[in-house]
Protein backbone atom coordinates (compact mmCIF):
# COMPACT_ATOMS: atom_id res chain seq x y z
CA UNK A 1 0.00 0.00 0.00
CA UNK A 2 1.38 3.25 -0.67
CA UNK A 3 1.93 5.80 1.78
CA UNK A 4 1.09 9.65 1.89
CA UNK A 5 2.83 11.87 4.37
CA UNK A 6 -0.30 14.61 4.93
CA UNK A 7 1.06 17.80 6.06
CA UNK A 8 -0.91 20.80 8.06
CA UNK A 9 -3.83 17.71 8.81
CA UNK A 10 -6.98 19.72 10.38
CA UNK A 11 -9.93 17.91 11.99
CA UNK A 12 -11.66 18.82 8.22
CA UNK A 13 -9.46 17.61 6.41
CA UNK A 14 -9.11 14.28 7.99
CA UNK A 15 -12.98 13.62 7.76
CA UNK A 16 -13.06 14.42 4.10
CA UNK A 17 -9.89 12.36 3.65
CA UNK A 18 -10.91 9.34 5.26
CA UNK A 19 -13.72 9.33 3.55
CA UNK A 20 -12.70 9.20 0.30
CA UNK A 21 -9.86 7.41 0.88
CA UNK A 22 -11.89 3.75 1.36
CA UNK A 23 -8.49 2.39 2.66
CA UNK A 24 -6.93 2.65 -1.07
CA UNK A 25 -3.84 4.47 0.97
CA UNK A 26 -2.38 4.90 4.16
CA UNK A 27 -2.29 8.26 5.15
CA UNK A 28 -0.50 9.48 8.29
CA UNK A 29 -1.73 12.89 9.33
CA UNK A 30 0.59 15.61 10.94
CA UNK A 31 -0.27 18.52 11.90
CA UNK A 32 2.95 19.91 11.09
CA UNK A 33 3.35 22.40 7.78
CA UNK A 34 5.43 20.95 5.30
CA UNK A 35 8.84 22.90 5.88
CA UNK A 36 12.12 22.07 5.89
CA UNK A 37 11.97 20.91 9.62
CA UNK A 38 9.12 18.80 9.33
CA UNK A 39 11.05 16.59 6.03
CA UNK A 40 11.98 13.63 8.96
CA UNK A 41 8.16 13.42 9.16
CA UNK A 42 8.10 12.26 5.22
CA UNK A 43 10.36 9.77 5.76
CA UNK A 44 9.62 6.28 3.43
CA UNK A 45 6.36 7.69 2.54
CA UNK A 46 5.60 7.54 -1.78
CA UNK A 47 3.46 10.73 -1.64
CA UNK A 48 3.16 14.22 -0.10
CA UNK A 49 0.75 16.14 0.65
CA UNK A 50 0.18 19.94 1.07
CA UNK A 51 -1.69 22.90 1.60
CA UNK A 52 -1.53 26.47 0.76
CA UNK A 53 0.74 27.62 3.35
CA UNK A 54 3.75 25.23 3.09
CA UNK A 55 7.08 26.59 2.33
CA UNK A 56 8.55 24.12 -0.85
CA UNK A 57 11.71 25.50 -1.75
CA UNK A 58 14.58 23.62 -3.26
CA UNK A 59 15.72 22.24 0.26
CA UNK A 60 12.53 20.59 0.87
CA UNK A 61 11.87 19.65 -2.41
CA UNK A 62 15.74 17.74 -2.40
CA UNK A 63 14.01 16.55 1.20
CA UNK A 64 10.89 14.95 -0.06
CA UNK A 65 13.34 13.54 -2.86
CA UNK A 66 16.16 11.85 -0.37
CA UNK A 67 13.29 10.37 1.94
CA UNK A 68 11.26 8.62 -0.94
CA UNK A 69 8.92 10.91 -1.66
CA UNK A 70 8.33 10.73 -6.25
CA UNK A 71 5.00 12.97 -5.96
CA UNK A 72 3.57 16.04 -4.44
CA UNK A 73 -0.19 16.41 -3.86
CA UNK A 74 -1.12 20.19 -3.35
CA UNK A 75 -4.76 20.17 -2.35
CA UNK A 76 -5.32 23.70 -3.09
CA UNK A 77 -5.18 25.67 -6.85
CA UNK A 78 -2.64 28.25 -5.67
CA UNK A 79 0.98 26.66 -5.90
CA UNK A 80 2.90 30.21 -5.49
CA UNK A 81 4.19 28.60 -2.91
CA UNK A 82 6.58 25.94 -4.44
CA UNK A 83 9.70 25.78 -6.10
CA UNK A 84 8.70 24.18 -9.38
CA UNK A 85 12.02 24.61 -11.19
CA UNK A 86 13.65 22.49 -8.43
CA UNK A 87 10.60 19.97 -8.46
CA UNK A 88 11.50 19.39 -11.87
CA UNK A 89 14.89 19.86 -11.55
CA UNK A 90 14.56 17.17 -8.85
CA UNK A 91 12.11 14.75 -10.91
CA UNK A 92 9.48 15.01 -8.18
CA UNK A 93 5.90 15.69 -9.87
CA UNK A 94 3.56 18.35 -8.23
CA UNK A 95 0.30 18.05 -8.99
CA UNK A 96 -2.35 20.24 -7.70
CA UNK A 97 -6.47 20.86 -7.41
CA UNK A 98 -6.95 23.41 -9.74
CA UNK A 99 -10.76 24.08 -9.07
CA UNK A 100 -12.58 22.62 -6.07
CA UNK A 101 -14.92 24.98 -5.54
CA UNK A 102 -15.18 28.09 -7.20
CA UNK A 103 -18.14 28.97 -6.02
CA UNK A 104 -17.11 28.97 -2.93
CA UNK A 105 -14.39 31.62 -3.15
CA UNK A 106 -16.62 33.90 -5.31
CA UNK A 107 -19.53 34.16 -2.50
CA UNK A 108 -17.01 34.42 0.22
CA UNK A 109 -15.89 37.26 -2.05
CA UNK A 110 -19.13 38.75 -2.41
CA UNK A 111 -19.96 37.98 1.51
CA UNK A 112 -16.83 40.00 2.08
CA UNK A 113 -18.38 43.02 -0.07
CA UNK A 114 -21.75 42.73 1.47
CA UNK A 115 -20.30 42.55 5.18
CA UNK A 116 -18.25 46.01 4.40
CA UNK A 117 -20.98 47.61 2.40
CA UNK A 118 -23.92 47.23 5.23
CA UNK A 119 -21.64 47.36 7.75
CA UNK A 120 -23.08 43.92 9.17
CA UNK A 121 -19.82 43.25 11.19
CA UNK A 122 -20.35 46.51 13.03
CA UNK A 123 -24.00 46.43 13.30
CA UNK A 124 -23.78 42.00 14.67
CA UNK A 125 -21.26 43.63 17.41
CA UNK A 126 -23.89 46.49 18.27
CA UNK A 127 -26.69 44.52 18.95
CA UNK A 128 -24.70 41.92 21.37
CA UNK A 129 -24.27 45.01 23.25
CA UNK A 130 -28.16 45.85 22.99
CA UNK A 131 -27.11 48.46 21.38
CA UNK A 132 -29.61 49.52 18.31
CA UNK A 133 -28.12 52.77 16.91
CA UNK A 134 -27.93 53.25 13.18
CA UNK A 135 -25.52 56.61 13.38
CA UNK A 136 -22.69 55.18 11.49
CA UNK A 137 -24.28 52.33 9.77
CA UNK A 138 -25.32 54.23 6.61
CA UNK A 139 -24.05 51.90 3.68
CA UNK A 140 -24.34 52.06 -0.51
CA UNK A 141 -26.31 50.62 -3.01
CA UNK A 142 -24.47 47.78 -5.01
CA UNK A 143 -26.80 48.37 -7.90
CA UNK A 144 -25.83 50.25 -10.32
CA UNK A 145 -22.41 50.66 -8.98
CA UNK A 146 -18.94 49.27 -11.19
CA UNK A 147 -17.09 46.10 -10.02
CA UNK A 148 -13.61 45.77 -11.43
CA UNK A 149 -12.11 42.08 -11.39
CA UNK A 150 -8.84 41.77 -11.96
CA UNK A 151 -8.67 38.06 -13.43
CA UNK A 152 -11.38 36.21 -14.65
CA UNK A 153 -10.31 32.91 -14.48
CA UNK A 154 -13.07 30.60 -12.64
CA UNK A 155 -13.59 32.31 -9.44
CA UNK A 156 -13.36 35.57 -11.29
CA UNK A 157 -16.43 35.18 -13.82
CA UNK A 158 -18.50 33.85 -11.47
CA UNK A 159 -18.00 36.64 -9.21
CA UNK A 160 -18.95 38.77 -12.40
CA UNK A 161 -21.75 37.17 -12.73
CA UNK A 162 -23.15 37.48 -9.30
CA UNK A 163 -22.40 41.27 -9.66
CA UNK A 164 -24.13 41.11 -12.83
CA UNK A 165 -26.97 39.51 -11.00
CA UNK A 166 -26.98 42.88 -8.42
CA UNK A 167 -27.46 45.19 -11.49
CA UNK A 168 -24.04 46.19 -10.69
CA UNK A 169 -21.82 47.26 -14.32
CA UNK A 170 -18.69 44.94 -15.07
CA UNK A 171 -15.37 45.53 -16.19
CA UNK A 172 -12.96 43.30 -16.49
CA UNK A 173 -8.86 43.07 -16.29
CA UNK A 174 -6.60 39.65 -17.57
CA UNK A 175 -3.11 39.29 -18.57
CA UNK A 176 -5.09 36.49 -21.01
CA UNK A 177 -8.50 37.74 -21.90
CA UNK A 178 -11.34 34.85 -22.68
CA UNK A 179 -13.62 36.47 -25.68
CA UNK A 180 -15.84 33.77 -25.25
CA UNK A 181 -16.53 35.09 -21.65
CA UNK A 182 -18.91 38.37 -22.99
CA UNK A 183 -17.11 40.68 -20.39
CA UNK A 184 -16.14 44.38 -20.70
CA UNK A 185 -12.12 43.91 -20.90
CA UNK A 186 -10.33 46.83 -20.10
CA UNK A 187 -6.48 48.42 -19.38
CA UNK A 188 -5.88 47.89 -15.71
CA UNK A 189 -5.89 51.67 -15.17
CA UNK A 190 -9.42 52.33 -16.99
CA UNK A 191 -10.23 49.39 -13.84
CA UNK A 192 -9.13 51.37 -11.06
CA UNK A 193 -10.27 54.35 -11.87
CA UNK A 194 -13.70 53.83 -12.38
CA UNK A 195 -14.27 50.48 -10.51
CA UNK A 196 -16.27 51.14 -7.19
CA UNK A 197 -15.27 47.90 -6.02
CA UNK A 198 -12.29 45.87 -6.93
CA UNK A 199 -11.80 42.06 -6.10
CA UNK A 200 -8.77 40.56 -7.51
CA UNK A 201 -9.21 36.95 -8.57
CA UNK A 202 -5.65 36.53 -10.26
CA UNK A 203 -2.55 34.11 -9.36
CA UNK A 204 0.29 35.30 -7.40
CA UNK A 205 2.81 35.05 -9.97
CA UNK A 206 6.34 37.20 -10.62
CA UNK A 207 4.57 39.67 -12.06
CA UNK A 208 1.29 40.01 -9.99
CA UNK A 209 3.44 40.46 -6.38
CA UNK A 210 2.52 43.65 -5.18
CA UNK A 211 -0.11 44.67 -8.21
CA UNK A 212 -1.84 46.72 -5.40
CA UNK A 213 0.62 48.81 -4.69
CA UNK A 214 1.40 52.53 -3.68
CA UNK A 215 1.75 53.56 -7.26
CA UNK A 216 -1.83 51.99 -8.37
CA UNK A 217 -3.74 52.73 -5.09
CA UNK A 218 -2.80 56.23 -6.29
CA UNK A 219 -4.84 55.43 -9.50
CA UNK A 220 -8.05 54.15 -7.74
CA UNK A 221 -11.55 56.06 -7.53
CA UNK A 222 -11.38 57.36 -3.59
CA UNK A 223 -13.50 55.32 -1.32
CA UNK A 224 -13.30 52.13 -3.22
CA UNK A 225 -14.06 48.88 -1.50
CA UNK A 226 -11.15 46.60 -2.23
CA UNK A 227 -11.56 42.57 -1.73
CA UNK A 228 -8.83 40.09 -1.91
CA UNK A 229 -9.77 36.50 -1.86
CA UNK A 230 -7.02 35.72 -4.03
CA UNK A 231 -3.31 35.14 -2.50
CA UNK A 232 -2.01 38.37 -0.48
CA UNK A 233 1.25 38.62 -2.04
CA UNK A 234 -1.02 40.95 -4.47
CA UNK A 235 -1.48 43.64 -2.65
CA UNK A 236 1.60 45.64 -0.49
CA UNK A 237 -0.16 45.56 2.62
CA UNK A 238 1.47 49.04 3.89
CA UNK A 239 0.42 51.44 1.22
CA UNK A 240 -3.01 49.41 1.84
CA UNK A 241 -2.92 50.63 5.39
CA UNK A 242 -1.99 53.58 4.01
CA UNK A 243 -4.32 54.32 1.67
CA UNK A 244 -7.00 53.13 4.32
CA UNK A 245 -6.07 56.35 6.35
CA UNK A 246 -6.27 58.51 3.72
CA UNK A 247 -9.00 57.40 2.72
CA UNK A 248 -8.23 56.03 -0.79
CA UNK A 249 -9.42 53.26 -0.26
CA UNK A 250 -12.77 52.78 1.58
CA UNK A 251 -13.26 49.40 2.79
CA UNK A 252 -11.30 46.23 2.52
CA UNK A 253 -12.17 42.68 2.69
CA UNK A 254 -9.37 40.11 2.73
CA UNK A 255 -9.37 36.81 3.17
CA UNK A 256 -5.56 36.41 2.74
CA UNK A 257 -2.51 38.33 3.96
CA UNK A 258 0.37 38.54 2.79
CA UNK A 259 2.35 37.35 5.45
CA UNK A 260 -0.20 35.07 6.29
CA UNK A 261 1.83 31.57 6.82
CA UNK A 262 2.99 33.28 9.74
CA UNK A 263 -0.72 33.79 11.42
CA UNK A 264 -3.28 31.65 9.35
CA UNK A 265 -5.32 28.63 10.60
CA UNK A 266 -3.95 28.46 14.06
CA UNK A 267 -5.00 30.24 16.81
CA UNK A 268 -2.13 33.09 17.61
CA UNK A 269 -4.49 34.96 20.04
CA UNK A 270 -1.22 34.85 22.72
CA UNK A 271 0.61 37.03 20.19
CA UNK A 272 -1.43 39.36 18.44
CA UNK A 273 0.99 42.33 18.06
CA UNK A 274 4.13 41.10 16.76
CA UNK A 275 3.02 41.79 13.25
CA UNK A 276 2.27 45.26 13.18
CA UNK A 277 0.64 45.95 9.87
CA UNK A 278 -1.65 42.83 10.36
CA UNK A 279 -2.68 44.29 13.87
CA UNK A 280 -3.37 47.50 12.38
CA UNK A 281 -5.54 46.44 9.80
CA UNK A 282 -7.54 43.86 12.04
CA UNK A 283 -8.36 46.53 13.98
CA UNK A 284 -9.86 49.42 11.50
CA UNK A 285 -13.28 49.03 11.30
CA UNK A 286 -13.96 49.52 7.78
CA UNK A 287 -11.49 46.02 7.56
CA UNK A 288 -12.54 42.68 7.53
CA UNK A 289 -9.78 39.77 7.93
CA UNK A 290 -10.65 36.59 7.69
CA UNK A 291 -8.37 33.41 7.39
CA UNK A 292 -8.15 32.41 4.26
CA UNK A 293 -11.18 30.75 4.86
CA UNK A 294 -12.85 31.65 1.47
CA UNK A 295 -12.33 27.74 0.34
CA UNK A 296 -14.33 26.06 3.36
CA UNK A 297 -17.74 24.69 1.98
CA UNK A 298 -18.68 20.95 2.68
CA UNK A 299 -18.49 20.70 -1.26
CA UNK A 300 -14.85 22.64 -1.63
CA UNK A 301 -14.03 19.89 1.24
CA UNK A 302 -15.17 16.88 -0.80
CA UNK A 303 -13.74 17.89 -4.12
CA UNK A 304 -10.30 18.71 -2.43
CA UNK A 305 -10.15 14.94 -1.51
CA UNK A 306 -11.99 13.49 -4.43
CA UNK A 307 -9.62 15.76 -6.64
CA UNK A 308 -6.29 14.90 -4.25
CA UNK A 309 -6.76 11.27 -4.31
CA UNK A 310 -7.39 10.70 -7.85
CA UNK A 311 -4.02 12.49 -9.09
CA UNK A 312 -2.24 9.59 -6.25
CA UNK A 313 -4.16 7.32 -8.56
CA UNK A 314 -3.28 8.14 -12.02
CA UNK A 315 0.05 8.75 -10.52
CA UNK A 316 0.67 5.87 -9.40
CA UNK A 317 -1.12 4.19 -12.29
CA UNK A 318 1.19 5.78 -14.83
CA UNK A 319 -2.29 7.48 -16.42
CA UNK A 320 -1.47 11.17 -17.44
CA UNK A 321 -1.69 13.71 -15.23
CA UNK A 322 -4.25 16.44 -15.98
CA UNK A 323 -3.77 18.22 -13.03
CA UNK A 324 0.20 18.02 -13.41
CA UNK A 325 2.27 21.78 -13.02
CA UNK A 326 4.99 21.81 -15.44
CA UNK A 327 7.21 24.38 -14.39
CA UNK A 328 8.60 25.58 -18.01
CA UNK A 329 4.35 26.93 -18.70
CA UNK A 330 4.28 28.87 -15.25
CA UNK A 331 3.24 32.47 -16.04
CA UNK A 332 0.83 31.57 -19.23
CA UNK A 333 -2.26 31.51 -16.85
CA UNK A 334 -2.51 28.23 -16.44
CA UNK A 335 -2.06 27.36 -20.52
CA UNK A 336 0.45 24.67 -21.58
CA UNK A 337 3.43 25.80 -23.87
CA UNK A 338 3.39 24.70 -27.13
CA UNK A 339 6.11 22.50 -26.27
CA UNK A 340 5.54 20.99 -22.88
CA UNK A 341 5.71 17.19 -23.04
CA UNK A 342 2.93 16.68 -21.53
CA UNK A 343 0.69 17.57 -25.02
CA UNK A 344 2.05 14.21 -25.81
CA UNK A 345 2.80 12.05 -23.60
CA UNK A 346 0.27 13.32 -20.95
CA UNK A 347 3.11 14.28 -18.45
CA UNK A 348 5.25 17.55 -18.06
CA UNK A 349 7.94 14.62 -16.91
CA UNK A 350 8.06 11.09 -16.13
CA UNK A 351 8.82 11.51 -12.48
P1 LIG B 1 -7.92 30.50 -12.82
O1 LIG B 1 -6.59 29.96 -13.23
O2 LIG B 1 -9.16 29.85 -13.32
O3 LIG B 1 -7.99 32.06 -13.20
C1 LIG B 1 -6.94 32.95 -12.99
C2 LIG B 1 -7.10 34.08 -13.98
O4 LIG B 1 -6.08 35.05 -13.71
C3 LIG B 1 -6.94 33.64 -15.43
O5 LIG B 1 -7.98 34.14 -16.22
C4 LIG B 1 -5.60 34.22 -15.83
O6 LIG B 1 -5.53 34.55 -17.21
C5 LIG B 1 -5.57 35.47 -14.96
N1 LIG B 1 -4.24 36.04 -14.84
C6 LIG B 1 -3.03 35.41 -14.91
N2 LIG B 1 -2.04 36.30 -14.80
C7 LIG B 1 -2.63 37.52 -14.68
C8 LIG B 1 -2.12 38.84 -14.54
N3 LIG B 1 -0.81 39.09 -14.55
N4 LIG B 1 -3.01 39.85 -14.44
C9 LIG B 1 -4.35 39.62 -14.48
N5 LIG B 1 -4.88 38.39 -14.60
C10 LIG B 1 -4.03 37.36 -14.70
O7 LIG B 1 -7.90 30.53 -11.23
P2 LIG B 1 -9.13 30.52 -10.23
O8 LIG B 1 -9.53 29.13 -9.94
O9 LIG B 1 -10.14 31.48 -10.70
O10 LIG B 1 -8.43 31.07 -8.90
C11 LIG B 1 -7.94 32.40 -8.80
C12 LIG B 1 -7.07 32.49 -7.57
O11 LIG B 1 -7.88 32.33 -6.42
C13 LIG B 1 -6.01 31.40 -7.44
O12 LIG B 1 -4.82 31.76 -8.12
C14 LIG B 1 -5.79 31.32 -5.96
O13 LIG B 1 -4.67 32.13 -5.64
C15 LIG B 1 -7.04 31.92 -5.35
N6 LIG B 1 -7.77 30.97 -4.52
C16 LIG B 1 -8.07 31.34 -3.24
C17 LIG B 1 -8.76 30.50 -2.40
C18 LIG B 1 -9.13 30.90 -1.00
O14 LIG B 1 -9.56 30.05 -0.21
N7 LIG B 1 -9.01 32.15 -0.63
C19 LIG B 1 -9.16 29.15 -2.85
C20 LIG B 1 -8.85 28.89 -4.25
C21 LIG B 1 -8.17 29.77 -5.03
Amino acid sequence: MKTIAFFDAKPYDRESFDRFNNGRYEIRYFESRLKAAALPLAKGCDAACAFVNAEIDRTVVEGLVANGVKVLAMRCAGYNNVDFKAAYENGLTVVRVPAYSPYAVAEHAVALLMALTRHIHKAAARTRDFNFSLVGLTGFDLHGKTAGVIGTGKIGRIFCDICKGFGMKVIAYDAFPNPASGLDYVPLEQLLAEADVISLHCPLLPDTHHLINAETLAKVKPGVTLINTSRGGLVDSEALLAALREGMVGAAGLDVYEEESEWFYEDRSDVTLQNKTLSLLVSLPNVIVTSHQAFLTKEALANIAQTTLSNLDDYFAGRPLENEICYRCMGTGGALKANCPRRINGRCHRG
